[in-house]
């Protein structure tokens, strides 16, 4: 009798560790540490905020900036990544030489020429710290301000940020708002509302650097861009649009059918000069209805693939042309020339000073909506 039951209770604990063997054991990713990420700075917490879905796809968020300070996404394999540049501590953002990873960019993105515009017969002088040109919001500009944060559940974070009037010279009190939301889609959804006193000009986006095979791992210009565009706005030397709505046709602009980034990126052309690269803003081919798909990207040897939609009627391509060896972020990863791509979905560079532009013009009374989907996927391009 003793002999049976022993025999049964090995038998049981055979089928038990057989059991144990099979269920898949959740992946531990090798995350931020909140506790050792943050500070203090003006006054204010700096925290960092876990975000993930029920596939185990994993955002990390501070409210220094409303920066993502890592992504973690799944490759055709199941092979968690971390796809965005950044760093792990708050000393190594305050640290870099490049100021916009991950993060929100306000009161408005991207360039405002001669860093003035004009609203009726009241001329505003905005901080220049781009050449004589006015970029991202200006010297203290969304990025580097502590943004009032709240987590509800384990998907969303909430952002808030009173702009006061005349910050970095714009007019009027702006309370801006920003959701970032993990979906059991893998998106990362970005919501942004605004409401002000004054009328002023609001162009807000996110400026994650995104290397689908990595952060810090090689180059992007083998991953296969499309954009959703048959036109861009061309710039002067400065990068402020000419006021031309150009049409991509025969020219390394055209990424209607998916193409390598680096595929044309140093052929002879005004344009490719002027950005060092790409870093142009291109006019969208909006949906019939619903968000518009503004742009797609593939990793072929991962396979995994960003999608980008919006309400918004450009896409800032920004190449990583700065990007130069210099910024050594998470793991010690070093962020060589074009080791990434920025996708920014926007209203178009300078349109304060360019009627023809859809206007960014915010009346007190109006809110502003501004909506922006990073889509995660797999695409096994070797079965192709
Ligand atoms: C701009 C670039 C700028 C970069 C900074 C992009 O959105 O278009 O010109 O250098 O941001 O990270």
């Amino acid at each position: 009798m003793i002999q049976k039951m022993k025999a049964r209770n090995f038998l049981f604990m055979v089928l038990l560790a057989a059991a144990a063997g099979c269920a898949k054991a959740p992946v531990q990713l090798p995350l931020v540490d909140p506790a050792a990420f943050g500070g203090e700075l003006d006054g204010k917490k700096v925290e960092l905020f876990t975000l993930k879905n029920e596939s185990g796809m994993t955002v990390q968020i501070t409210n220094f900036g409303g920066r993502v300070v890592d992504l973690w996404v799944p490759d055709k394999n199941g092979k968690m990544e971390d796809v965005v540049l950044g760093y792990a501590t708050l000393d190594g953002y305050l640290q870099s030489n490049e100021i916009y990873f991950g993060t929100l960019v306000g009161r408005y993105g991207n360039r405002i020429g001669q860093a003035r515009f004009a609203i009726g017969d009241s001329v505003y002088v905005l901080a220049a710290n781009n050449g004589a040109n006015h970029l991202h919001g200006g010297v203290k500009g969304f990025n580097n301000v502590v943004w009032d944060a709240v987590q509800n559940d384990e998907g969303t974070l909430l952002l808030s940020y009173l702009s006061p009037d005349g910050e970095e010279g714009y007019p009027g009190n702006l309370q801006v708002n920003v959701t970032y939301e993990l979906t059991s889609d893998n998106e990362l959804k970005i919501e942004y509302r605004a409401t002000t006193d004054k009328a002023t000009p609001v162009n807000l986006t996110h400026h994650s650097y995104f290397n689908l095979k990595g952060a810090g791992v090689g180059d992007i210009n083998d991953h296969l861009l499309m954009i959703n565009a048959a036109a861009f706005t061309p710039v002067d030397s400065g990068l402020i649009p000419t006021g031309e709505i150009a049409s991509v046709e025969g020219t390394p602009f055209d990424f209607r059918q998916p193409t390598a980034v680096g595929a044309r990126v140093n052929e002879d052309h005004q344009q490719l000069k002027y950005g060092l690269g790409y870093d142009h803003n291109w006019v969208l081919t909006p949906a019939d209805s619903g968000l518009t798909l503004a742009a797609r990207v593939v990793e072929p040897v991962s396979g995994r693939t960003m999608e980008v939609y919006t309400n918004e009627p450009g896409i800032q391509f920004y190449g990583g042309n700065f990007l130069n060896g210099q910024d050594t972020g998470k793991n010690g990863m070093v962020y060589h020339h074009r080791g990434a791509l920025c996708l920014e979905t926007q209203h178009f560079p300078d349109s304060p000073n360019q009627q023809q532009f859809p206007s960014t013009l915010l009346e007190p009374g109006q809110e502003y909506y501004s909506v922006c989907i990073y889509k995660f996927g797999v695409e096994d391009t070797a079965a192709k």
